[in-house]
Order: structure tokens, then sequence, then C-alpha cells
């Protein structure tokens, strides 16, 4: 039997949940499609500082690269907010983007039907919304050096090297072909020379894929035109921190941050997480929603473990339950049917089932 090692790194707040629940839907993929998972656990953020004193230890980063694939639930919390920058849980994610070489995250932004009228726009103009963030992940200002901070003054700096341009544009009109042939790329060239240099690399990379149609926008006005029109958009490729904040108003445009899922890759290894946080508030009550943990593992599916047929079943178990009526607390409207974490996951595994009985 095909047998598949996943790192399992549930993390702190509401990621333990949302990643009992997705496992529970991988294990039932594995019994559909005869192959087996084997996880290995290993802890990241705020709850391995407790224990180690460390966010992402070593071993648990050795655990990752031999794997076939990692899954993360989320990690930080109020508790340790108050460390040193480079004690903080999040920490965790940086260190594994960088160990793993993680430059691409692709976080896809769809907006299910029986979801338009949950989102705070208004249902016309998010219906049938499907754009593609693609964020660059291993550069940018969240890596750049010099930085630090004294009593007067604190210092990040924004760099990009040609080739970490040129990779990440790649990833974008690649999937574009596989799309509807549209790139924007977002940044700051008004402003920023850094920016002025990603964009005119992007515009060199496009020349080998005349088919793609290019537009740059400025960050500030892709910000306004997420929410203004937001089917306009089919693939967005970004910088590091541009790209984290238009993937959370992204989230907002389909209607929970509850729903995004996102996969990092690199040229070895990949890492599979909901774009949502720990949500510290409502941890440990079984209320969070699993969806985008659970749809990061049909990412993953599709990926990289070479099991597309199994990723598109449990995408399409998650819009079947979705329009059959369920919602967890955070996207609840009257007339819904209000459901547990839990209850969310047994109910996309029988879907699942149903999917895959007609499909076989
Ligand atoms: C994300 C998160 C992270 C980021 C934090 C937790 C380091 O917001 O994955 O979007 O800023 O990249
Ligand atoms: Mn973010």
């Amino acid at each position: 039997m095909q047998s598949y090692k996943i790192a399992v790194l549930p993390g702190d707040g509401i990621g333990p949940e949302v990643m009992d629940a997705a496992l529970k839907v991988l294990d039932a993929v594995g019994k559909m499609e005869s192959v087996q998972f084997e996880y290995e656990y290993a802890q990241v953020g705020g709850c391995a500082i407790d224990e180690t004193g460390s966010p992402l230890s070593k071993e648990t980063l050795q655990m990752c690269q031999r794997s076939d694939a990692a899954l993360l639930g989320a990690v930080g919390g109020p508790k340790w907010e108050s460390l040193p920058q480079d004690k903080k849980p999040e920490q965790a994610l940086l260190k594994l983007r960088g160990g793993l070489g993680l430059y691409s995250n692709l976080r896809p932004a769809v907006v299910f039907p029986a979801l338009a009228r949950a989102s705070s726009l208004q249902e016309e103009i998010v219906s049938g919304v499907d754009v593609m963030v693609v964020r660059e992940l291993t550069g940018g200002i969240y890596f750049g050096t010099p930085k630090g901070a004294d009593e007067n003054k604190g210092w990040n700096t924004m760099v990009y090297e040609r080739h970490e341009v040129e990779r990440i544009a790649r990833v974008a009109f690649d999937l574009a072909r596989k799309r509807n042939s549209r790139v924007c790329s977002v940044d700051k060239a008004n402003v920023l020379d850094v920016s002025q240099f990603w964009r005119d690399i992007v515009i060199e990379v496009h020349k080998d894929y005349p088919d793609v149609e290019l537009e740059h926008m400025y960050v500030d006005n892709a910000a306004m035109q997420l929410v203004r029109t937001p089917k306009q958009f089919d693939v967005i490729v970004t910088g590091n921190m541009f790209g984290d904040i238009l993937s959370d108003i992204a989230s907002m445009v389909t209607g929970s941050l509850g729903m995004l899922p996102s996969a990092s890759l690199g040229e070895k290894y990949s890492l599979y997480e909901p774009v949502h946080g720990s949500a510290p508030d409502i941890a440990g009550q079984n209320v969070a929603n699993p969806l985008a943990m659970i749809m990061s593992v049909a990412m993953m599916l599709s990926y990289t473990l070479d099991l597309p047929q199994a990723g598109a079943a449990v995408q399409e178990a998650v819009s079947k339950v979705l329009e059959a009526g369920y919602r967890t607390g955070e996207l609840f409207q009257e007339g819904d049917k209000l459901v547990t974490t839990t209850e969310m996951s047994e109910l996309v595994i029988k879907k699942l089932t149903q999917v895959r009985e007609r499909v076989a």
C-alpha cells in the first residue's frame, strides 16, 4: 500500500482542534483511496516555548524534512505576546518557511455560492469570486537585514533579490495558465525602490508568457479594488508583507477568515496551513471552523501527494456541506444549522463518502 509520512504541527489556540478535525477527514481519504497516512507529531509555537524554551526545535524542522508534507494548525496567543521578537511563537512559522525554503505561498480565495450572503460585501459583488493570491514567503521585509530596535529607533529592511522575484513570478504565470490567464502584480513602485525593481523583473519574466495578461497595481489601490470589484482578479502576485495583508482582505470577501486554506511550497518541501490564526478567544470550545484546515489538507492531496481526485473530492464535500446549510458559529446566520468543529468534520466525511461513491 502506498504510504505517506505527514508531519503534524497542531500549534496553539484552535490549532489542535482544527487539526484533529482535518486529520479525521484525511483518515477517511486514506481508507477510500487505499493509501496510508502516517502522522508524526511535534509542538511548534507557544506550546513549544512552554515545553522546550524555543518555538521551533531543530528536531522538529528535521522531522518536516523527512516527511512527504507538513500540516500546521496555528501559532501564537496573548500568553506569549510580551516575549522579545526573536522568541515569539510566530518565529516558528518564519523558521519553518525559511528552513524549508517555502518561497511560494498560494492562498486561494474562493466564494462558495452558499456563503455569498455571509460576506460583509453585497452578494452580487462577491458571488463567483475566485482569486489566487501568490505571496512571496521567504524574502522581503520579513527576512531582510539589517533589522532591530533600540530605545530611540526601530528598523527593518525590505529587500528582494533578482532570483527571488523571478521564481515567484514564474509560479504566478504558470498558475495563471491553468486558470484565467491573468496576473496582477502588486507593489508600491511609486514610492519604493525595491518595488520598482520587483516590477521590472516581473515585466522581464513576462516575456516568456505572452499568452498571459499582466497588469500592475499599487498595493493601496489593490486593497481598494479587492473590496470594490474582487471579480476583476485572477492571480495576484506580490511580496511577503503586501501578500499578508491582501490575503486577509481577500478572505473577508469570501465571508470568513475561517474558510481560507494555504499551501507553502519550495523546491523540496511543502507545508499546508489555514490562513487564520490561533483564535485564543474561542480555543478549546469545539466551535472553531475547521474548513480552512480541511481545505489545506485538500490542497496537500492535490499539490504534493499526487492525489488530485481525492483533493477535489474533499473540496466538493465541503461545498456540499455548506450548501446543506451547516455552519460553525462565526458564519452562522438565521436559518442555518449551527454545528461544532467535530460535527463539521463528520459532515464533510459523510459527504465525501457520497461524492466518492458517485465518482467510482
Ligand atoms: C500569516 C500570519 C503570519 C505572517 C504570522 C503569524 C507570522 O499572519 O501566515 O499570514 O505574517 O505571515
Ligand atoms: Mn497573515
